[in-house]
């Protein structure tokens, strides 16, 4: 399925703004910009999730396509990246950041790019998010996918792009979503038995945007995962009954969020309170997708059955 939308729905006015990118030229671009096709096999019957709009990026780096990412121009930030999940190796490289030439330019090699040291493009920084957005400011840089969930040295490196980057408060990041990563990473490389794909987002504000210090980069509110592993051992603990093949998450990003969707532990450490993550089927979590979004998101085709 080809997506040539190029424009990110804020739940306002997305129509406006898909017209204006039209006019610009965006979405035109081949190759690893613009169209998931030659990445469809990150994706559960080669299907991306659907109901969300924005530029897709086959993520490139040395010649070979590493995960895919479905980002927005207007938020300079992604709305997730979807992988295929490998059994972590090695050491965590570290952590040297690139970008995706081709946002600037849609005729660069698509190849992720190393920052260089010194100025940047003011056509790159335009583009997308770029580190000193993040300087200063009281948010780290949150993988959507992470190194952790992949072996070779390659694949982990390419998780650092800021396209795959939101803020992300280091209560979450280093806190109960880091337990998440590795929860799902336990669960998944004792009891998956074949492919295992993962789709990491975020949730938007309901009213108005938050913004890193700058007015460039939008903050979400949460941020959601869910896994799709239809070949499994089905002799599971007790405490995984129910997690095969698909299971959900989302995550604070907000200690002063309500806690409709995630409640909060009163008990937690104070460095992590406000930050909790509630485990959820993928039905209830497409439910707050739907709510949030005003209208059907569907993560894996037909619910990963
Ligand atoms: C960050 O804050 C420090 C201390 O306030 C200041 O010296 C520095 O210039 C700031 N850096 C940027 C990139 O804003
Ligand atoms: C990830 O899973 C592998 C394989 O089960 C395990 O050896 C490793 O300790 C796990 N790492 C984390 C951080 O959970
Ligand atoms: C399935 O898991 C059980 C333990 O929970 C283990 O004994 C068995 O070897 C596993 N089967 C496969 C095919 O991995
Ligand atoms: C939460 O609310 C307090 C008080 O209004 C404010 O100072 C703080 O910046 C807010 N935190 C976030 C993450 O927005
Ligand atoms: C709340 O946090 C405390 C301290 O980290 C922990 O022991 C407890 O199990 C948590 N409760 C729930 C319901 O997760």
């Amino acid at each position: 399925m080809r997506q040539h939308g190029t424009v990110a729905m804020s739940p306002a006015a997305p129509l406006a703004l898909s017209v204006l990118a039209f006019a610009a030229g965006w979405g035109l671009g081949v190759a690893d910009v613009g169209d998931f096709a030659p990445c469809l096999r990150f994706f559960y019957r080669s299907w991306p999730p659907k109901g969300l709009s924005g530029t897709p990026i086959c993520q490139r780096y040395v010649n070979q396509y590493r995960y895919a990412t479905l980002y927005s121009r207007p938020r300079r930030s992604p709305w997730f990246s979807a992988y295929l999940y490998e059994a972590p190796a090695g050491k965590r490289p570290s952590a040297c950041w690139k970008f995706e030439p081709q946002l600037a330019y849609p005729a660069a090699d698509g190849n992720m790019v190393r920052f260089p040291p010194g100025p940047l493009d003011p056509k790159v920084v335009e583009s997308q998010e770029v580190d000193l957005d993040y300087i200063n400011s009281s948010y780290s840089r949150g993988h959507l996918n992470p190194s952790l969930h992949h072996t070779s040295h390659e694949d982990r490196a390419a998780t650092f792009s800021l396209t795959n980057v939101v803020p992300q408060k280091v209560g979450s990041n280093d806190g109960p979503w880091e337990k998440l990563e590795w929860t799902v990473n336990r669960t998944l490389s004792a009891y998956c038995l074949g492919d295992a794909y993962v789709v990491t987002g975020v949730i938007p504000y309901r009213t108005e945007e938050h913004w890193l210090k700058n007015h460039r980069v939008a903050v979400p509110e949460y941020l959601w995962s869910a896994y799709c592993c239809p070949r499994y051992n089905s002799s599971l603990p007790k405490e995984l009954k129910g997690t095969f093949p698909t299971y959900a998450a989302i995550g604070r990003n907000d200690p002063n969020s309500t806690e409709e969707i995630v409640p909060v532990n009163k008990t937690a450490k104070s460095k992590f309170r406000g930050y909790d993550v509630r485990r959820m089927s993928l039905q209830t979590l497409e439910m707050y997708l739907k709510d949030r979004f005003n209208t059907v998101v569907t993560v894996f085709y037909q619910l990963c059955s």
